[in-house]
């Protein structure tokens, strides 16, 4: 056992090696200390705050969070040490009176000498929308509270990439809980766990207050991965803690998905699973550009980690495959904006396509700028490419409010100083109501995109 473990520090610590080899070109400023558990001791304000030990075996469940799960359904997630605690969760409109039951799954793993707690995954609903309802999980336990999205617009998105969990996180959580929002979009890098499970645990407490109160849509970076060769497979640990609704946008792997929301089809894609013309996801993507109806959901999102368009030096070039293989899809689509992380920096693109400013195509921003323990990436390519609008590397946070179908407001505040200020802003026109997604253009997305 001692053999093994020696053998399997050493092989981490080789793998650890070649990541600080790979982002040692760039220079980042001093990045913030990771957080000690707990991050608030002291009774708080928030209330979904609790103050619990993780998986202390008098502590009945922790680390929840909610994501969307189909039309009018949501999915609470939280652990247990209690292997047999129960899968329930009771809710309502109104506090102490839950007058509806749900019955979930659990699920659980190991990871070398780590096991994991119970892990449940509950949908509950039909839910009404733009209501707060008062729930609690296991069948007792602390209440707490959601809010569910709109049905109508407006509404508004939270965006941050590579959280982390160090004092620039808590600072950008902090910030994101003063905006009024309806749902949280996160492109990737979540709790920067780096295989040492135990940092999952104290992530799922840190966004707890956050992520039980509004849902988390999240899908996979490169810190989610977790490989060992031979041993395991990667974003197992991922894949067990944040369930995604998937299987209800028929796709065959938690690595991608789509959902809508008030007059918004989001695509949440995957830059770690295969995305070449043969693959899985890129036969799934065709089809789910298909389903949309603009008249329906005349706005179109796409999250991934990796940008495509940034003029960062670090982790330059390290999107172009997917991009090759994809933008085609997502211009013929009229993908309206595409967020991605990943480049621990912020940048704000014109509408762009194959390299170029282009009226019908995508508007790209990178806000990989979450607060991670790494630090911000300075360093720029110059000249700023023509597509290029606004870049600064310092955490923060966007805010995406869609106030009609036809204009969305985007702003990004910055972490200055603890202060949230709003440094960048745009108002982005829908390419529903640009023409560019216009009845002839129609017929060339559907020979492109037919399966
Ligand atoms: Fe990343």
């Amino acid at each position: 056992m001692v053999a093994k473990a020696v053998g399997v520090l050493t092989l981490l610590s080789l793998i650890s090696a070649i990541v600080v080899t790979v982002e040692a070109d760039y220079v980042r400023p001093p990045p913030r200390p990771t957080l000690r558990f707990p991050w608030n001791p002291k009774p708080s304000s928030h209330p979904n705050q609790i103050c619990s030990v993780i998986l202390d075996k008098t502590n009945l469940q922790s680390q929840v969070h909610i994501s969307l799960a189909g039309e009018n359904h949501i999915r609470i997630t939280w652990i247990t040490a209690d292997k047999y605690a129960p899968s329930i969760v009771e809710y309502g409109t109104s506090p102490g009176r839950y007058i509806s039951v749900a019955q979930g799954e659990s699920t659980s793993y190991d990871y070398l000498l780590y096991s994991s707690g119970k892990i449940h995954h509950t949908v509950i609903g039909p839910l009404e929308h733009d209501t707060v309802y008062f729930y609690r999980c296991g069948g007792d336990g602390p209440e707490l509270q959601l809010k569910t999205p709109p049905a109508q617009f407006p509404i508004t998105f939270a965006v941050a990439g590579d959280m982390g969990q160090t004092g620039w996180t808590k600072s950008t959580l902090d910030h994101i809980d003063l905006c009024k929002y309806d749902v949280h979009l996160l492109p990737g890098d979540l709790s920067y766990a780096d295989y040492v499970q135990g940092r999952w645990d104290t992530f799922g407490e840190l966004v707890q207050p956050f992520a039980s109160a509004r849902p988390w849509m999240v899908t996979e970076g490169n810190h989610e991965r977790e490989l060992i060769p031979f041993i395991k497979d990667g974003f197992e640990s991922y894949n067990a803690r944040w369930k995604m609704p998937y299987k209800e946008s028929g796709s065959s792997s938690n690595l991608y998905y789509s959902f809508e929301v008030a007059g918004i089809h989001v695509i949440m894609l995957g830059s770690y699973a295969d995305y070449d013309e043969y693959s899985d996801q890129y036969w799934w993507l065709k089809a789910d550009l298909l389903k949309v109806d603009r008249t329906k959901t005349p706005w179109l999102i796409v999250l991934f980690h990796v940008p495509w368009y940034s003029s960062n030096r670090a982790h330059h070039g390290e999107g172009d495959g997917m991009m090759a293989a994809m933008e085609p899809l997502l211009y013929a689509a009229g993908v309206d904006i595409v967020l991605a992380g990943h480049v621990h920096a912020y940048e704000r693109s014109k509408r762009v396509n194959n390299g170029k400013s282009d009226p019908c195509g995508a508007v790209h921003i990178t806000i990989g700028d979450g607060g991670n323990r790494e630090g911000l990436a300075h360093r720029y390519l110059y000249p700023q490419p023509e597509w290029s609008e606004f870049r600064e590397a310092s955490f923060g946070h966007g805010e995406l409010k869609m106030v009609n179908s036809t204009h969305a407001f985007w702003s990004w505040h910055r972490n200055d100083d603890d202060e949230s200020v709003r440094s960048d802003h745009v108002w982005i026109t829908s390419l529903v109501g640009s023409g560019c997604v216009s009845e002839r253009r129609q017929v060339r997305r559907k020979n492109l995109l037919a399966v």
